[in-house]
This record gives structure tokens, sequence and C-alpha cells, in this order.
């Protein structure tokens, strides 16, 4: 098979910090400390470390090696990789008809219905759906990303103008819901966020994202550990950091273990394009096992150094951090005001600066998934898919900046979008995406991925892609075989003992991977598992 000349990456650091620009976002930063406040801290911390290592990293290193193996975009991909149209796909088609039957019967006709669809696709395209199917998550996720940015980036801009006077929530939150209900001013925001998403791939992989990457990464680093420092050093602050981090083993329930897990791969971008995407262009003397163990450390210590910064601040200055996901854009700003000694804006604007490059590198990474693919497919110049993809996902972003809107900010057309937009708004379009995307997209695309490696490309030709074998023969006992591995070379070591790196990432990949994201599908979906 011809495979065709492709952009490199430059270095692997460039490489592990574009993956890490893409992990590192709103789920670290914001996401990750407010379900970790309510789940039990360091109990929590606990299980999520856990499933990162057993469950996301393997699902990581099976994208990459997708995506270097192939050098194609995911749809791509996949096609190529299954080269004979498998029975399993067949078999998970009939799946899908059946899931979407029992989510039928309990009710959940909307998920019935795209389940239905999607097993339609799979039985047409086999696995080749799976790549699409997260190609298309990749682009709803970046079309809300994006408005959530635009908010970002006008908290940067009304910190630094000093208009984040607010020393109490509820004046931040007066503040928010004015910002958030202005439509024009939110779209404008949202255009100019993508804007700048675009503009950072617009020039390639290597003088694109990967030099991006290379300044954004180490600022948004300092800009933490500043926040940190400023953070723990606040008087009461201690009670953040208990907060934070004591493991408390009551407060943490089944619902919270699988919160862990779906985090787990929402913290990594897994299951939605992007791994592979960016694995196409990783050249092959590259080590793909060390490149994904730093992505990993990089996502979980800032997503650790997050919580360490944000606890601490909202605890000394008395405010309570339960309320989940207002904190940012509500008691974080009042938190800020009211910090000892003035420059509460300074501080309020790097913390938004922060978030900005957080946001920025992840929309990006999503972004160049939908150009990778027209660039592949359709054979068309960067720029044009550039373009390209800014009208289409900008103008579909469109939809959510108004979804939040409050329609006396439109004199004149207000009630045209009042009967064109009504029904959208009625049903909360931004929290519908989110949550489709995140509970029901991301783990099937995640499930379909580890099955397919595991199944039907099998573990023993992916694990050479992640070229950490060596030496000679192993010996042929269970563990080799079950992991998928019989016959294949892998540590000297192994003829001794049969579990090695490679065999562990074989069983985690075929068993317990699938078992255990299927769980949390039907979990995600409300099918009570008991
Ligand atoms: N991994 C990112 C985070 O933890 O914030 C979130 C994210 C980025 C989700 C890109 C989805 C995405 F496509
Ligand atoms: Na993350």
């Amino acid at each position: 098979m011809e495979v065709k000349k492709r952009e490199n990456w430059g270095s692997t650091l460039g490489f592990v910090l574009a993956i890490a620009g893409s992990a590192i976002g709103l789920g670290n930063v914001w996401k990750f400390p407010y379900i970790t406040g309510q789940n039990g801290g360091g109990a929590f911390v606990l299980v999520y470390l856990f499933c990162i290592f057993l469950l996301g990293m393997p699902i990581m290193l099976c994208e990459m090696a997708i995506g270097r193996k192939t050098r194609q975009n995911p749809y791509g991909a996949f096609r190529m990789l299954e080269v004979r149209r498998s029975r399993l796909s067949k078999v998970l088609g009939w799946l899908l008809i059946g899931m979407g039957l029992v989510m039928l019967c309990s009710g959940k006709w909307g998920f019935a219905l795209l389940t239905f669809a999607a097993s339609a696709l799979v039985l047409k395209l086999g696995f080749a759906a799976v790549g699409l199917f997260s190609l298309f998550a990749a682009m709803l996720i970046l079309s809300y990303y994006s408005v959530i940015g635009g908010w970002i980036v006008e908290y940067v801009y009304k910190a630094f103008s000093g208009q984040l006077n607010v020393p109490d929530v509820e004046s931040a939150e007066k503040l928010f819901s004015d910002f958030i209900g202005n439509p024009m001013q939110v779209t404008r925001w949202h255009l100019l966020f993508l804007g700048l998403a675009a503009l950072m791939i617009w020039c390639g992989i290597r003088n694109g994202i990967e030099r991006w990457s290379k300044i954004l990464m180490p600022t948004l680093f300092f800009l933490l550990v500043a926040l940190l420092l400023r953070g723990v050093t606040l008087s009461g602050a201690s009670k953040g950091v208990a907060f934070f981090l004591t493991p408390d083993f009551s407060k943490l329930t089944a619902a919270g273990a699988l919160e862990a897990l779906g985090h787990a791969f929402y913290t990594l971008s897994l299951g939605m394009a992007i791994t592979i995407t960016y694995g196409s262009y990783l050249g092959r003397d590259k080590n793909i096992f060390t490149s994904a163990l730093w992505v990993v450390l990089l996502d979980t210590g800032a997503a650790l150094l997050a919580g360490l910064a944000i606890f601490p601040a909202v605890f000394a200055m008395g405010f309570d951090p339960s309320d989940g996901p207002s904190l940012i854009f509500k008691v974080l700003p009042a938190t800020f005001y009211n910090f000892p000694g003035g420059f509460g804006w300074l501080w309020a604007g790097l913390f938004f600066l922060m978030l900005t490059i957080a946001a920025l590198t992840s929309a990006a990474s999503l972004f160049e998934c939908g150009v990778t693919f027209l660039i592949d497919q359709l054979g068309l110049k960067r720029s044009v898919a550039v373009i390209l993809c800014y009208v289409g996902i900008g103008g579909f972003g469109v939809l959510t900046s108004v979804s939040c809107a409050t329609w006396e900010h439109l004199p004149g057309v207000h009630g045209v979008l009042e009967y064109v937009f009504g029904e959208v708004k009625s049903k909360n379009w931004f929290v519908l995406l989110d949550y489709v995307t995140s509970n029901w997209m991301l783990p099937l695309s995640g499930l379909f991925t580890a099955i397919f490696v595991g199944w039907v490309w099998t573990t023993r030709k992916a694990g050479r892609e992640l070229r950490i074998s060596a030496g000679s023969l192993v010996d042929e006992n269970l563990i080799t075989y079950l992991s998928g591995f019989r016959g294949e070379p892998l540590y000297r070591s192994s003829r001794n003992h049969g579990l090695t790196v490679m065999t562990l990432w074989g069983l985690l990949v075929r068993f317990v991977a699938p078992v255990v994201i299927l769980a949390l599908f039907l979990q995600s979906i409300g099918v009570n598992l008991g």
C-alpha cells in the first residue's frame, strides 16, 4: 500500500507539547477541581489516577499507533487498517441496534434514535464509521468549546480593563448573565476565538501548532505555578488544600468512580479523533510509549496544580466551592477581587489568560482534525480547508452562542429570532451538545477503538507500532496468548515473566477497556446497572 508523504512533527517535545496542549484545557482547570471537591477529594484523585493509567493511557497508545501506522485522518485510518470488512463490525452493528431497543424501552428515545443511526453507519461502513463518528464528535465539540473560549477571552479583557469589579458572588453572577445574555457580543468573541485557533493551524504542523505549543504550554505552566504560589500563601489557604486532597472515602460513590473514568477520557482528549490525527504526523523514529507517558503526566500535573491554585484561594476568601460549574465565572472573579493588597484585577487577568491558552490549544487540536480530514479525503489545500472549517464551525457555533441569549438585546429581529431559535433555546442547546458528546459519543468511539485495536487490527500488530519490543521470542503462556502477543518478540525478560508492559497493555485493551467503557456508557445514558 502506498503511503503518502506527510509533514512530520519537528521533535518529540513538539509532539508531546501539542498533544498536552490538546489535553490540558477546561477539563483540567475547571472541571477536575470541582468534581474532585464533590466526590471526596483525595479518594477521588486516587480513583482518577487509576483510571488514567489503566484505561486512558492504553487507549491513547492505541490511537497514536493507529495514526502513525496509517498516516491518515481517522476515517481513512480505520478504513486502511480494516483490510477486509470484519465480521466483528457486523456483530457490533447489531449489538448497537439491541442497545437502541433497550434505550427505546426505557424511554430514552432521543438516544435510541442516535444509536440506531450509529448502528446503520457501522453496518454500512464497518469500523470506518468510528473514524467518521469521532470526527463528527470533534466538530460538534469545537462548535461550543469555541463559545466558552470566547467567554474567557472576554473575561481577560474585562479584567485588564478594570470591569471585573465584583466584590461578591451575586454581582459576579449578574455580570456573567448580562454578558452571556448578549448574543452579539458572545458571537463576536466566539468568532474571534475560533479565528485564533484557525491561525494556529494555518501554517501547518511544524510551523503552526508545534511552534505555538512550544511557546504557549510553558507559559501556561508558569502562570499556573504563579497562581498556585499566590493561592497557598493567603491566610486560611490550608482549608482549601485539605478540601482538595484529604481522602474521604465515604463521599466516594460508584457514580463518582464512573465520573472519574469518564473524565479520564475527556481530559486526555480521547475518542475524538485528535490523538489519531496528531499521531498521523509523527515520524517513525519517535517513541510513542514515552510520548504518551509524558502527556499523561503533564495533563495530570496541570489538573493537580489547578486544584491547588483554585481551592486555597476560594477558601481563604471565605467562598463556597461546592458551587461546581459556575466556579470560574462567578466564584473566582469575586475571590480575586477580594485578594488582600489589591491587584485582584491582575490575578484575575492572569488566571483568565492562562485559561485562554489552555482552551486555545485544545480548540486548535479539534480544528486540526477537521482540516486534516478535508486535506486527506478531498485533496484540498490547507488554507482552503482552514477557511471551510472556520465558516462551517463558526456558523454552527452561533447556535450555541445565541442559545444562552436573552432576546431583549436584539430589538427588531427579536420576534423572528424568538420564532426561529425559541425551540433551540428552550432545550438549552449548549447543555445538550455537551451532554451528547461527552456522555454518548466519546465513550462509544472509545469503546469501538479499543475493540478495533484489540480484536481487528490486533494488539500484536499495533504493538509493533509502539516499538518497545526488543530481544527474542517469548514463551507461550496464557498471558501472552490472551494479550494477543503469541509468538511475538517482546522483552527478553518475558521468557521468565509472561507479564510485560506490552502484554499488560494487550490485556487492558482487549478485555478491561471494552468492559469498563461499556459499563460507563450504559450508566451515562441512564441504563441502570443495578
Ligand atoms: N481534554 C480537554 C480538557 O481536558 O479540557 C478537553 C477537550 C479538548 C475536550 C478537546 C474535547 C476536545 F476535543
Ligand atoms: Na485535560
